[in-house]
């Protein structure tokens, strides 16, 4: 509640708008927290599915719970032939986001949400069959060809690796996408987040919201700031250029993605974890150039605008030494924030009432109306 109720806070800063038992965003000496564990703790000591684990059933599993729950998702990856069929219509020029969209809807209608197949189902076949959907998709439109995508990878993260590259990945690259996914899991109301509460408070369904989710999420300002980080990035041949370019940039009193953020004041928890994850890419990769320039560019805006880079930033050149097209790097936020847009709509559900604000009106005073023939 905001104190001045004749103003509203313009993009609801600041506004408590609910209360949530899955994670602290920006609290002091706790930067990011899931249900209590440390961000740094988790993406150092858990696997991704641990993670999904604990923000959708509330505690840690135990190691065979872990070995079920990844058994189970891998049983999940499956593409259903009239969801291929759908796939296949969609433009190869689409954007992965439309696409994991129109995916997620669709599947709605054919595995639709029941006493049976219930919230917690959903949401497990959403994580595993999310990023099945994209991989078929892609390669039907590049290649022609119509691929296995249920892999029997443990893990989410050597899945999609393995089927995008189609090879196993090394450790090294499984692991820094594994953490990559345990840093974007959650993040309390962010508008993402926020999009699927309001869809689940009007008591729609399960596939409503995440799909109204993965909308919100393109937005270059939200999950598509990965995507334009990195395109900024690229930009540059060497750091000196990169400072030019980002200088000409500020003077121009354009935004530089990857940078600021709603609730942190001083830095983003996440993105140090990220960027050790980068580096170890980078050195290994032998790059001598996206990461240096990120770094520069790092350094130009906290010198100029004491702004520090957010998730995204570094995740852009990680995911780029990893071999992944741009236009995926926001579906790889999808594949991992499910878990946490899950958790928030069965959180939202166990204690329900339908989010709807109020404005304050900026129109026009009452006026008659004027027949047609008249205006
Ligand atoms: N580059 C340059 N200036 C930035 C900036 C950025 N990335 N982020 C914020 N600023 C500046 C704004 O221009 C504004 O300056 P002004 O007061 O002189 O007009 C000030 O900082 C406040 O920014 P504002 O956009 O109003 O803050 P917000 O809380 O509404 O927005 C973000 C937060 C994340 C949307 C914003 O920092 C941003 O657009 N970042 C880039 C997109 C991004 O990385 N998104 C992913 C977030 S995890």
């Amino acid at each position: 509640m905001t104190s001045d109720q004749t103003q509203p806070a313009a993009g609801l800063a600041g506004v408590i708008a609910g209360r949530t038992r899955l994670s602290t965003v920006g609290k002091e000496g706790h930067g990011l927290t899931y249900r209590g564990y440390s961000i740094d703790d988790l993406a150092e000591h858990a696997v991704f599915e641990e993670v999904a684990w604990l923000l959708l059933r509330g505690e840690l599993p135990s190691a065979i719970e872990l070995d079920a729950y990844r058994a189970k998702l891998k049983s999940l990856r499956h593409v259903p032939t009239p969801l291929k069929n759908v796939l296949e219509q969609l433009p190869g020029d689409a954007h992965p986001m439309d696409v994991l969209r129109t995916g997620c809807s669709a599947l709605g209608t054919l595995e639709p949400e029941s006493g049976t197949h219930d919230g917690l189902a959903i949401a497990d076949r959403l994580l595993a069959v999310l990023p099945s959907m994209l991989l078929y998709w892609d390669a039907f439109h590049t290649s022609g060809k119509r691929i296995e995508v249920a892999t029997d990878d443990d893990s989410i993260a050597g899945h999609v690796l393995r089927v995008y590259h189609g090879q196993p990945p090394t450790e090294l690259h499984e692991r820094a996408l594994d953490a990559s996914l345990t840093l974007y899991a959650e993040h309390e109301f962010n508008a993402s987040t926020f999009a699927a509460r309001v869809s689940t408070s009007t008591l729609s369904d399960f596939y409503s919201a995440i799909t109204a989710a993965i909308g919100t999420l393109r937005g270059p300002l939200h999950g598509g700031a990965n995507e334009a980080a990195f395109e900024l990035i690229s930009r540059f041949a060497s750091p000196d250029e990169a400072e030019r370019g980002v200088m000409e940039m500020l003077a121009r009193k354009e935004k530089i993605m990857g940078f600021g953020h709603r609730v942190y004041r001083t830095s983003d928890p996440r993105s140090g974890i990220v960027q050790r994850w980068a580096k170890r890419l980078a050195d290994e990769a032998g790059d001598t150039r996206l990461y240096p320039v990120s770094e520069r560019i790092e350094q130009v805006m906290r010198r100029e605008k004491k702004l520090f880079p957010n998730l995204d930033f570094y995740s852009a050149t990680a995911y780029h030494l990893l071999g992944i097209p741009t236009s995926f790097f926001t579906p790889l936020f999808v594949f991992s924030r499910t878990a946490g847009w899950a958790a928030h709509v069965l959180e939202q559900r166990s204690d329900n009432r339908l989010i709807r604000p109020t404005a304050i009106y900026d129109g026009p005073e009452p006026r008659p109306i004027v027949a047609i023939d008249q205006r």
